[in-house]
């Protein structure tokens, strides 16, 4: 059943010219059948390149919206209307620009898991795995940092020369992650490298041997002579971490470790979107085109 369900929406893929992205957080068999997996700056950069007429963004909203503002002559797909990021709807626009009115002049770096409307109100966007990069290239020796206080915090540290005014937004899926779980895993496993996303609070970042991006994280592990990892991420990561590494273990820090959003999109919901051309992300121009600035001087940036 499941392989007639591929083979359709491979088929419809064709027909309509168009290209499947996958977040490397979603189901297995939506990671199988996709043209390209990856991490949200991977796909911010695929979603600006790509000749595809259709861009079936399996991911959630903020995701598709970066593409539908990256490539606004394309049909940018969402199979499931309602994969949203809670941590994107911590910041709205007015509660930004409040802060702005408090810090005049400082420039504000958004994180890519945000709204449109919020990267609109925004400097410069950044990812996980060119945060660090993004702010160094600021000439401002102060910034505002929205809306993920942990990924903020995190990078702090590394350039102590700026100061940082923090939004207090936070990604609940890796939050769930305690201190405790992580110990645990690693009393478990004494042998094994522990490493996790910088979304994930301070005092289980503070025990990792590697923090990075969900790519950052493929790399790693390939390239490690560690033959074991406790991974600090949401559990999809893990399906291609195995395909990569088939000779290495890994075990996932916490069971709590899994975005309910990330996990709506099913094959089902793919055929039927490729079927119906629906739901398609659109983002009002007018927000497209200062959203669009703030991404474009991040993509600006070379890569790490
Ligand atoms: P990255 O894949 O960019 O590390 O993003 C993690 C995430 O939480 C996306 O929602
Ligand atoms: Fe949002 Fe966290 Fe889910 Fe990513 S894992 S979509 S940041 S809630």
């Amino acid at each position: 059943m499941s392989d007639a369900i591929k083979k359709q929406i491979r088929d419809l893929l064709i027909t309509h010219n168009a290209v499947l992205l996958a977040h490397n957080y979603m189901r297995d068999e939506v990671q199988e059948i996709a043209d390209i997996t990856g991490d949200s700056l991977a796909l911010s950069i695929e979603a600006s390149k790509t000749a595809a007429d259709v861009i079936v963004f399996c991911g959630v909203h903020f995701m598709a919206e970066s593409a539908a503002i990256l490539s606004p002559d394309k049909k940018v797909l969402l199979p499931r209307a309602d994969a949203g990021c809670p941590m994107a709807d911590m910041v709205t626009p007015g509660e930004l620009e409040a802060l702005r009115a408090k810090h005049p002049g400082i420039p504000v770096v958004t994180y890519v898991n945000s709204s449109a409307e919020v990267k609109a109100h925004s400097d410069i966007c950044c990812t996980s795995a060119n945060a660090l990069t993004v702010v160094r290239s600021l000439k401002e020796d102060e910034l505002i940092f929205v809306p993920d206080r942990n990924l903020g915090r995190w990078i702090a540290q590394f350039v102590p020369e700026k100061k940082f005014v923090f939004w207090e937004g936070f990604c609940p899926t890796h939050e769930r992650m305690t201190l405790a779980a992580v110990e645990q895993k690693k009393l478990e496993h004494p042998d094994a490298l522990f490493i996790c996303h910088p979304e994930s609070a301070p005092e289980v970042t503070a025990l990792a041997d590697y923090v990075c991006s969900t790519s950052g994280m493929y790399d790693y592990c390939r390239t490690s002579p560690a033959k074991k990892f406790i991974v600090g991420t949401e559990a999809g990561i893990l399906y291609k971490l195995r395909l990569d590494s088939p000779d290495k273990e890994f075990v996932l820090a916490s069971p709590a470790l899994f975005c309910p959003n990330m996990k709506l999109t099913s094959l089902e919901d793919i055929l039927l979107s490729l079927q119906t051309l629906a739901p398609v992300v659109r983002v009002p121009e007018d927000i497209r085109l200062r959203a669009k600035s703030s991404l474009d001087r991040m993509l600006a940036i070379p890569r790490d």
